[in-house]
C-alpha cells in the first residue's frame, strides 16, 4: 500500500497539479444550488488538479442529525459525487470521519482561533438565531473544522459558492497567524467561485438562497426530485408581474431562473432575453424545467445503482481515506513539531 501511495506521490509530483479540496454535508438532501454552486465545478476541474472531495459528515453533526439518516445520506453524498462525474482513480474520495486528523487539526487550530472571529461569520449568526440558547459549541467551531479540512492537503483552490467565502478568508486568516507565529507550514487556499450560480436563489424567495434546510420543499430542486416534481416546483416558481424574461435585480425570480438555465445549457443571458422576447414566462419556465431533468436525470439513474453496490462504495471511501490520511498525516506532524509536542516514538 504505501508503496502504491508512494508511487501516486511521485507520478502527482511529475505532473506538478495543484491541489483542489472541496466538501459537502450530508445534513440533508442535496439541492440544484449545492449542484450547479460546487459540484458540477469539481467536475470540470478535476482533471487539471489532484482533487480532494471529502463527504463532511462531522460538520453534518453541528446540527441534529438522525443516526439512520446520516448513515443513508452520507452514502449517497459520495454516490451523487460519482454518478455526477468524479472520477474516483483520479480523484481522492473520502468521508471526513475516516480521517482523524481533520478533528485533530481543528483542535489545534482552535487554539488559535478568536471567539471574536468566530463569532462574526454570518453563517454563524444566522443558525444561532434560530437555535437561540441551545445553538451547540461545534456550530460556532465550524469554519476551524473547514479550515483544517483544506489546510490538511497543502489546498491550492477551494472550489465552493458564494456562501462560503468567509469560511475561507478565516482559513486564509488562520493559516497565516500560524504560519507567522512558527514558520511556513500551511499552504494559502485560494476560492473557486463561479461567475454564475454561486448563489442559486429560493423558488419562493428569490432573495434568499436556495437551502436544503428550508421548510418549504418549494423552495428547492433537489438532486433527487422525480422529474415530474421539478416540472411542478419550476411552474411554481414566484417570478412578478411583468411578463418579460429580461436579467434584471428587479425581476429576482427570472433571474434566477435564467441563472439557472445559463449555467446548464451554456446559453448566453443575451440569447434567452432574445429567445423569450414577448412569450410571457410559461415556455421559458418549461424549458428551465427541461434542462434541469435532462442534466439530473442521468444523474439519478446512476446514483440509484450505486447505491444499491455498497461494496462498491466502501471499496472507494476505504482507498480514498488510505490516500488522503497520507497526505493529512505528513501535514499533522509538521504542526505538531513547530507547536512543540513530544513525537511519537516509533
Ligand atoms: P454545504 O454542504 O452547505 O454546501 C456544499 C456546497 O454547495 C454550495 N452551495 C450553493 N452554491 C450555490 N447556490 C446555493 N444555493 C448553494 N447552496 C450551497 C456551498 O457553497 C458549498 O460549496 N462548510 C461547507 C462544507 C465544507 C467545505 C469544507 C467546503 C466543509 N469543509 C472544506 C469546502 C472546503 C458547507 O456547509 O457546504
Amino acid at each position: 500500500m504505501v508503496e502504491k501511495l508512494e508511487q501516486n506521490k511521485v507520478e502527482k509530483l511529475e505532473q506538478n497539479k495543484k491541489v483542489i479540496f472541496s466538501g459537502i454535508q450530508p445534513s440533508g438532501e442535496l439541492t440544484l444550488g449545492n449542484y450547479l454552486g460546487a459540484l458540477k465545478n469539481w467536475v470540470k476541474l478535476q482533471h487539471e488538479y489532484d482533487c480532494y472531495f471529502c463527504v463532511v459528515d462531522l460538520h453534518a453533526i453541528t446540527v441534529k442529525q438522525e443516526p439512520k439518516d446520516l448513515r443513508r445520506r452520507t452514502l449517497e453524498v459520495m454516490a451523487i459525487y460519482i454518478a455526477a462525474g468524479i472520477d474516483p482513480e483520479k480523484s481522492t474520495i473520502f468521508i471526513q470521519s475516516h480521517v482523524a486528523e481533520h478533528t485533530e487539526l481543528a483542535w489545534l487550530l482552535n487554539c488559535y482561533s478568536y471567539v471574536g472571529e468566530l463569532n462574526r461569520m454570518t453563517q454563524f449568526k444566522d443558525k444561532s438565531s434560530k437555535y437561540g440558547s441551545s445553538v451547540s459549541a461545534g456550530l460556532l467551531n465550524y469554519p476551524v473544522l473547514m479550515a483544517a479540512d483544506i489546510l490538511l492537503y497543502q489546498t491550492d483552490l477551494v472550489p465552493v459558492g458564494i456562501d462560503q467565502k468567509q469560511h475561507l478568508e478565516l482559513t486564509r486568516d488562520l493559516a497565516e497567524r500560524f504560519n507567522n507565529a512558527y514558520s511556513p507550514t500551511f499552504k494559502i487556499p485560494e476560492p473557486y467561485i463561479p461567475e454564475k450560480g454561486a448563489k442559486i436563489m429560493s423558488l419562493q424567495e428569490p432573495e434568499k438562497k436556495m437551502s436544503k434546510s428550508s421548510d418549504n420543499p418549494n423552495s428547492f430542486i433537489l438532486i433527487m426530485d422525480p422529474p415530474e416534481v421539478i416540472r411542478k416546483k419550476i411552474s411554481r416558481a414566484v417570478t412578478d408581474s411583468l411578463g418579460i424574461v429580461k436579467y434584471s435585480d428587479n425581476q429576482p425570480g427570472v433571474k434566477n431562473l435564467m441563472i439557472i438555465l445559463n449555467t446548464l445549457t451554456g446559453e448566453s443571458i443575451e440569447a434567452i432575453e432574445k429567445k423569450y422576447e414577448g412569450q410571457g414566462y410559461a415556455k421559458f419556465k418549461e424549458d428551465v424545467a427541461e434542462a434541469i431533468v435532462n442534466e439530473l436525470k442521468p444523474i439519478q439513474d446512476k446514483v440509484k445503482n450505486l447505491t444499491t453496490d455498497k461494496a462498491y462504495l466502501e471499496s472507494i471511501y476505504k482507498e480514498g481515506a488510505k490516500r488522503a490520511s497520507y497526505i493529512a498525516n505528513k501535514t499533522l506532524r509538521k504542526v505538531q513539531k513547530k507547536i512543540g509536542f513530544i513525537p511519537v516514538s516509533k
